[in-house]
């Protein structure tokens, strides 16, 4: 039996002992004497009686352990021609300031703090001041708009928002500060305080009470020591989105998080302590939280947090830059950044330009890695390129080719086998399991290994509804596809309504709320199309209602815009089609799947359930006329 074997059949058959041993990797308070918890299913803990810090775990360890002249983040911000390097020595001292800082106003254990940064090693400090207090933190992406905001204020219910006065994206200044005073304004439960960090590129107004300068606020504050929790005690909220406009609130607890993600590093990256991993991501996604942030500084890695794009920052050789200027040895993306790299640079000149004798490997995730881009990197850098298949939920991993235990051959298309902890099972509708190569859901047998979601944020019901209700004694993953001859898994795309557009969740169900909102609309629905670049983008159907007759291009635009205002401009919400009427099933649901069948030109067959298939004709020659459909 190979090694990967080896290793997957142990943690099925005895996963106690397999993650047991991966937790003496981590330095605990008090060391767990039980290692799951499965007393009360659905809902299984890991390291139930362990307690211990995240924080001491990432960044004091390694400093009391010779690594505190090693840089733990390396920032770098082409637009802003800023290169900083931060040792872990340094980084500790930062950390324990601001944590104190967070004291001062009030914060304690199982706080919330709301982190609303662009990609600053600023907010890399707030995320470990919070876990070296017990504080849970929120972090909410750059991208999404005041409403989006406001209604993770709500649901989190933040004693402290931390913000910076401006992002920096591509060549653009984004101002955050009035983006933050909006959501506040429209949320119900206000922040007592908010912390901004002034940048140079633009200076935000502060509220006098409510808003304090972080520089100014740091000076006050004494350092404050970590602060034991208990290893189900949660360390993060992440909300993602779901199939509705209210986002699903992910909670990480902190003593399965650091074992999963510590053991990772090792066996799914094949990397070193000391080593440079580079995941060119946002700290707003959860490839930030996971492996710009916590991974890394748990194993004593440096870390990179890069404020730019693959292209246009200044140009598509961005990230052989930075992989031969600080010598990367893994970096982590997702396909849609060398998908933007190969439209501009398809001969790779770019890359023949810089010396990249430490670059071991390229991951990939985020969104499926097509076959052709598959071939374009891999013929390019020569190197294995691994595609690995995760979700905000389980914060790592489901599916890789993990080159740390043992090295597959590549398939392209697929993410390769399951990674130890996860069984995977395809199944039809009904949750029956399907032979090899038969395409169907994709559940996962409960339960999940540690680090990934133990429930929802004060949500157990919608956890089950979502998660472990519809096939009992598993966990539906949304995704559908199957498994080969080889026992290789191929994941095709969702099952539901959350689409993928450029390696960015989003849901359909959320823009469809905001159109609905037009006084001029009738009802709505919102697919995602296949996109060569993006993977997929949102494309609206509108109906108007009776007696409207103003021009379409003029409401286009303002559904363009409400997008953009409400949801953010991350939505690439730019397509909409009016229809005189929507496909729908006798009973009234709209046939969204048939509809994206049509868009990206699959063959289709109308559901016996359709009230009048001449519509789904009409829809097809809608899209037709903008150019979706049969080629
Ligand atoms: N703050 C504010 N606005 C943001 C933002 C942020 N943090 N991130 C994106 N936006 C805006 C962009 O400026 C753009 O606005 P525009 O419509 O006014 O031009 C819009 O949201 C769409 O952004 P994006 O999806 O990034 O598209 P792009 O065309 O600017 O860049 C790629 C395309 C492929 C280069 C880029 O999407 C990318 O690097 N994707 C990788 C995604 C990723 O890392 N995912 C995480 C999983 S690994
Ligand atoms: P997120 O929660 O933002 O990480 O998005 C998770 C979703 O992205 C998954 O449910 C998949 O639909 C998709 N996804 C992520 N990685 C992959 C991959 N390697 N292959 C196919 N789909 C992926």
């Amino acid at each position: 039996m190979g090694k990967y074997q080896t290793a997957y059949e142990e943690s099925i058959r005895n996963p106690e002992k397999f993650w047991g041993e991966a937790g003496n990797e981590i330095v605990w308070e008090k060391k767990f004497t039980k290692v799951l918890d499965d007393s009360n299913k659905p809902f299984y803990r890991w390291f139930p009686d362990g307690v211990l810090n995240t924080c001491y775990n990432a960044v004091d360890y390694h400093v009391e352990n010779g690594r505190g002249d090693q840089a733990a983040i390396i920032y770098d911000s082409p637009m802003t021609g800023t290169k900083q390097k931060i040792t872990y020595r340094e980084f500790l001292s930062e950390v324990s300031k601001f944590a104190g800082a967070l004291k001062s106003l009030g914060a304690e254990k199982g706080d919330r703090v709301i982190i609303y940064m662009p990609m600053i090693p600023q907010a890399a400090v707030a995320m470990l001041a919070c876990a070296r207090i017990g504080v849970i933190h929120s972090v909410v992406f750059g991208g999404f708009a005041s409403n989006e905001l406001a209604i993770r204020i709500d649901d989190a219910k933040p004693k402290i928002i931390v913000s910076a006065s401006c992002g920096v994206e591509g060549k653009k200044v984004i101002d955050y500060k009035p983006l933050l005073d909006k959501a506040i304004e429209l949320s119900k439960n206000k922040p007592a305080h908010c912390i901004i960090y002034q940048r140079e590129q633009a200076k935000a107004a502060l509220v006098p009470g409510r808003d304090h300068d972080w520089v100014e606020l740091v000076k006050k504050a004494s350092p404050a020591p970590c602060v034991p929790v208990k290893a189900t005690d949660p360390l993060y909220i992440l909300y993602t989105s779901g199939t509705t406009g209210m986002p699903k609130g992910v909670v990480r607890d902190n003593g399965g998080h650091a074992v999963a993600l510590k053991w990772t590093m090792k066996n799914v990256y094949a990397v070193k302590p000391g080593d440079v991993f580079w995941a060119a991501s946002d700290v707003g996604w959860v490839v930030g939280h996971s492996y710009i942030i916590y991974a890394p500084l748990l194993y004593g890695c440096t870390t990179i947090m890069y404020e730019g794009k693959p292209v246009g920052t200044p140009d598509p050789g961005a990230f052989w830059r930075i992989i031969s200027e600080y010598g990367v040895s893994v970096l982590f993306t997702a396909p849609t950044a060398f998908r933007a790299i190969k439209k501009e640079d398809p001969s790779g000149d770019h890359f023949k330009k810089y010396d990249l004798s430490k670059f071991e490997a390229l991951y990939l995730a985020g969104e499926r890695l097509d076959p052709d881009t598959y071939h374009w990197a891999k013929e390019l850098i020569k190197r294995p390129v691994i595609d690995h298949w995760w979700q905000t939920e389980t914060g790592w991993s489901i599916a890789a080719n993990c080159r740390g235990i043992e090295e597959f051959p590549v398939k392209a298309g697929s993410p390769t086998k399951a990674a130890p902890g996860y069984q995977v099972v395809i199944a039809d509708n009904e949750g029956k399991p399907l032979p090899k190569g038969q395409e169907g859901l994709v559940l996962i047998k409960l339960p999940l290994p540690p680090g990934t979601l133990p429930t929802l944020w004060q949500n157990d019901a919608k956890y089950k509804e979502s998660y472990t209700d519809p096939y009992p004694g598993y966990y539906f993953t949304g995704d559908g596809g199957y498994v080969d001859e080889d026992g290789y898994l191929y994941i095709m795309g969702r099952v539901d309504d959350v689409i993928n557009v450029a390696g960015h969740r989003l849901s359909t169900g959320a823009m469809e709320e905001v159109i609905s909102k037009h006084k001029d609309v009738a009802e709505c629905a919102v697919i995602g199309a296949a996109d060569d670049f993006k993977g997929q983008l949102p494309l609206g159907f509108v109906v108007l209602k009776a007696g409207v007759n103003r021009p379409a291009d003029d409401i286009l635009k303002e559904l363009v815009q409400m997008i953009r205002d409400q949801i953010g401009a991350v939505a690439a919400f730019k397509q909409a089609i009016i229809v005189e009427r929507l496909p729908k099933t006798r009973s009234g649901k709209i046939l969204r799947g048939t509809m994206r069948q049509i868009a990206d030109g699959k063959d289709y067959k109308a559901p016996s359930t359709i009230d009048d298939p001449a519509v789904l004709t009409e829809i097809e020659g809608h899209l037709k006329n903008i150019g979706y459909g049969k080629k």
